[in-house]
């Protein structure tokens, strides 16, 4: 089976408090997965799960504790930059953010084109413009001479994944990239990923709270508590039945994804959350309905029921 990416074992710590209470959090504790090529994979798991930090360090904005990160049967940490440019582009949370206010959008596209030298001139820049917004539902007559203020939150964020294909990337990295799009666009926004699944074979890597749209475009999905994958699996199993007792909690309730957060924010832990990062055996059993004894004392490894690989005890064979 050829896979685009994967990642194993990836692990991240990070320090926090001050001097006398310092406090060390697997933010990402021992992670796998891997992502096919013209596959839609979903990450998905209640805030601070460490969704992000994975994200991160796939695009190489973040160094690994340890692990590694295979693109394209490329592996090593260190090159992350040529990956970035050669097949893999992110998509953020806030189109607002991405683009200037005072900058007409298109300036972002000839930007990219003159940077990865796309095309020899104005024609040819224009005509490969407006095929990239072709294909996310729009025409560079639309775009053209206006700035950011003249479209809504769908469409700015249609437009940056329009700019992110310049480069003909095999995979997109898309941070919750519809929390800050009206509810009512947010399906015209993750219909497109599967648009481009589906014509241009491209993957994505689908961060989100929205277990709906995941559910929707998602072919697989890895559902993550506190650093750890707890289930993993196609989507229709996995959220239709699922196995671990988590993962049938945040069906029934998932909260939104703050938007006023970001990654520079001041990062605070709760008394509970810090009780289960330092929790020994499963992170979840302090808040599980089903706990057992041996749950308080070692996390459980995988077990595969049905082609889902789940992390509970309630499946092992006894
Ligand atoms: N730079 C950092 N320094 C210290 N701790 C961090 C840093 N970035 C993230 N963390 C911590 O790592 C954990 C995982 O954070 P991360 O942002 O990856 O979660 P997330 O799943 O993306 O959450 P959200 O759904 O809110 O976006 C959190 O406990 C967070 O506080
Ligand atoms: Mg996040």
């Amino acid at each position: 089976m050829e896979k685009l990416l994967e990642v194993e074992h990836l692990t991240k710590v990070f320090t926090l408090g001050s001097l006398l209470s310092r406090i060390r959090i697997r933010a990402v504790d021992d992670v796998s997965f891997y992502i096919r090529p013209a596959e839609i994979f979903t990450l998905a798991g209640e805030s601070g799960c460490g969704k992000t930090t994975i994200a991160r360090i796939i695009l190489g904005f973040e160094e690994p504790t340890a692990g590694t990160i295979t693109y394209s049967g490329k592996r090593d940490a260190k090159n992350k930059k040529v990956w970035f440019t050669e097949g893999i582009q992110a998509i953020f949370q806030d189109p607002f953010g991405t683009f200037n206010p005072l900058r007409m959008v298109e300036r972002y596209f000839f930007e990219t084109i003159r940077n990865y030298r796309l095309a020899r001139n104005q024609e040819e820049a224009i005509r490969l413009i407006d095929e990239k917004l072709k294909a996310v539902g729009l025409s560079y007559e639309e775009v053209s001479c206006k700035y950011p203020s003249e479209f809504s939150g769908g469409q700015l964020q249609r437009i940056s994944i329009a700019r992110a294909l310049l480069t003909d990337p095999k995979l997109l990295v898309a941070d919750e990239p519809v929390s800050m799009v009206d509810a009512s666009l947010r399906m015209s926004v993750v219909n497109l990923f599967k648009k481009l699944k589906e014509e241009m074979g491209v993957s994505v890597l689908y961060i989100t709270h929205d277990l709906a749209t995941a559910y929707y475009v998602s072919d697989r999905i890895a559902i993550m508590f506190r650093g750890n994958i707890v289930e993993m699996g196609p989507v229709e199993k996995v959220l239709i039945r699922p196995l671990h007792p988590y993962t049938r909690l945040l069906r029934e309730s998932i909260p939104e994804a703050d938007p006023r957060q970001r990654w520079d924010k001041k990062i605070t832990l709760t008394e509970t959350e810090y009780q289960e990062y330092l929790r020994v055996g499963c992170k979840f059993a302090g808040r599980c309905p089903d706990v057992m004894e041996i749950c308080r004392k070692e996390m459980p490894g995988y077990v595969e029921v049905d082609g889902v690989l789940v992390r509970c005890y309630k499946y092992f064979p006894s």
